[in-house]
C-alpha cells in the first residue's frame, strides 16, 4: 500500500473514499509474500479465521512447489468473515488470491464498512461464472479463448466503480461470453439504477482474430456460434441490458448524442479502433463520468488520448485505464 491512502482510514463514515492510481497497482499476489504481510490488517480485520487460514495457504505453496501445482489445483480454504457471519469456500489458489485482491481494492475504493460484502458478492459470481465456463471450455481454453485471462483485475475493478459512481448511462464494447457485462450488471443490479448498453461484433473463430498489435499478438478470444455472445449473462440481470451486434464504428454513431456516465472499451484493441472508442466517448461523457479501457499496453492510443485531454484524471494505468472526467 503506497502511501497516505491507506484502505482503512481512507473509507467508512467520513465520506467517499479518494480513489488514488496505486490502489490499482496490485502485482500477481501469489508471487508477493510481502505484499500479503501487508494486507494482513485489513484482512485480520474481517477474517475471523484468517490466521490459520494463512498458514494453511503457505504450507500448500511450499508442499506444492515440490509436486505438480496449477493456480487451479484444488484445495479448500474456508474464510469466516466477521461482519456478516457469511462462510465463503474458497477452492482454489486462484480463488484464494482473487478474494485478496477484491477485498483489499474494495476497501480501497468503497471503503471497510462495505468491502466485506462486496468481496464476498465478487467471489461468488466468480464461482458461479467459472462452473459456467467449465460447461463449454477445457480449464486451458478458459484462460486463452474464452476471456483472455480468467479472474483478471478488471473484472473486480468494473464492479466496484459501479457500485462507488452509481452510473446511470453505460456502454460497454467488447462482450464475448459476457463477464464483463455480467458484473457490470449485478453491480447496477446491486445499486437498484442504471442501464448497460453492450456492443460486440461476434468472432466465431477460435485460431484468431481480424487484428492483432503492432507486435502481432493477436486476440483469441472467440463465442461458440451455438451459445451466443454475452450467453453467460444470468437472466435476471438482463433487465437491465441492452446488447446490440456489429462493429463498434457502426453501433456507437447510432446511440445520437446519447449522455453517458460510464464507458468501457473492451472490443477491437487496434490503435484505430481505440483511438476512435476514446474519441466517440469523449464526446459522449458526462462532467464526473468515468472512461474505462482494458488492455491500455497493446498500443499508444490510450496514453496519447490522456495526454491530449488533461481534463481527465488518471485514476488507474495498469493494464486496466480508469479516467474520471473533470466533475467541472
Ligand atoms: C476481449 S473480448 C471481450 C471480453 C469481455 N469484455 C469480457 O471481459 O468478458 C473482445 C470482443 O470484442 C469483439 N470485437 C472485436 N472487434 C470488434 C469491433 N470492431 N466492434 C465490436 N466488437 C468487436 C470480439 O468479437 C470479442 O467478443
Amino acid at each position: 500500500v503506497a502511501s497516505g491512502a491507506s484502505p482503512t482510514t481512507s473509507g467508512g463514515k467520513r465520506g467517499a473514499p479518494s480513489l488514488e492510481f496505486h490502489d490499482f497497482q496490485m502485482k500477481p499476489l501469489g508471487k508477493a509474500l510481502r505484499t500479503f504481510r501487508r494486507l494482513h490488517p485489513y484482512l485480520r480485520r474481517h477474517v475471523s479465521n484468517w490466521v490459520g487460514t494463512d498458514l494453511r495457504y503457505l504450507a500448500h505453496l511450499r508442499g506444492s512447489s515440490r509436486g505438480p501445482h496449477g493456480k487451479d489445483a484444488p484445495v479448500a480454504f474456508q474464510l469466516h468473515l466477521r461482519r456478516s457471519g457469511r462462510v465463503l469456500e474458497l477452492r482454489s489458489v486462484r480463488e484464494y488470491h482473487f478474494f485478496v485482491e477484491a477485498l483489499y481494492l474494495a476497501c480501497s475504493v468503497l471503503g471497510e464498512d462495505a468491502a466485506e460484502e462486496a468481496a464476498a458478492t465478487l467471489i461468488e459470481l466468480r464461482q458461479q461464472l467459472r462452473q459456467d465456463l467449465e460447461r463449454v471450455f477445457t480449464a486451458q481454453e478458459i484462460d486463452t479463448v474464452a476471456t483472455g485471462g480468467y479472474p483478471a483485475l478488471k473484472e473486480i475493478v468494473l464492479y466496484l466503480l459501479v457500485r462507488r459512481y452509481r452510473p446511470k448511462a453505460l456502454v460497454e464494447t467488447g462482450v464475448a461470453q459476457g463477464i464483463s457485462s455480467t458484473f457490470i450488471l449485478r453491480a447496477l443490479a446491486d445499486n437498484g439504477e442504471g442501464r448497460l448498453i453492450s456492443i460486440d461484433l461476434p468472432n466465431y473463430n477460435p485460431e484468431g482474430f481480424r487484428y492483432a498489435d503492432a507486435k502481432g499478438t493477436i486476440d483469441h478470444t472467440y463465442v461458440k456460434k451455438d451459445l451466443g455472445v454475452g450467453w453467460i449473462v444470468p437472466k435476471p440481470l438482463r433487465e437491465r441490458w441492452d446488447l446490440r451486434l456489429g462493429a463498434s464504428s457502426a453501433e456507437l454513431p447510432k446511440l445520437g448524442d446519447a449522455k453517458l456516465d460510464f464507458f468501457f472499451h473492451d472490443s477491437e484493441h487496434s490503435y484505430e479502433n481505440m483511438g476512435f472508442e476514446y474519441r466517440w466517448a469523449d464526446g459522449h461523457l458526462l462532467p464526473g463520468a468515468l472512461l474505462v479501457s482494458d488492455d491500455i499496453h497493446w498500443n499508444s492510443a490510450f496514453p496519447e488520448f490522456i495526454h491530449a485531454h488533461p481534463e481527465y484524471r488518471v485514476v488507474a494505468d495498469h493494464r486496466v485505464g480508469v479516467l474520471l472526467r473533470s466533475p467541472a
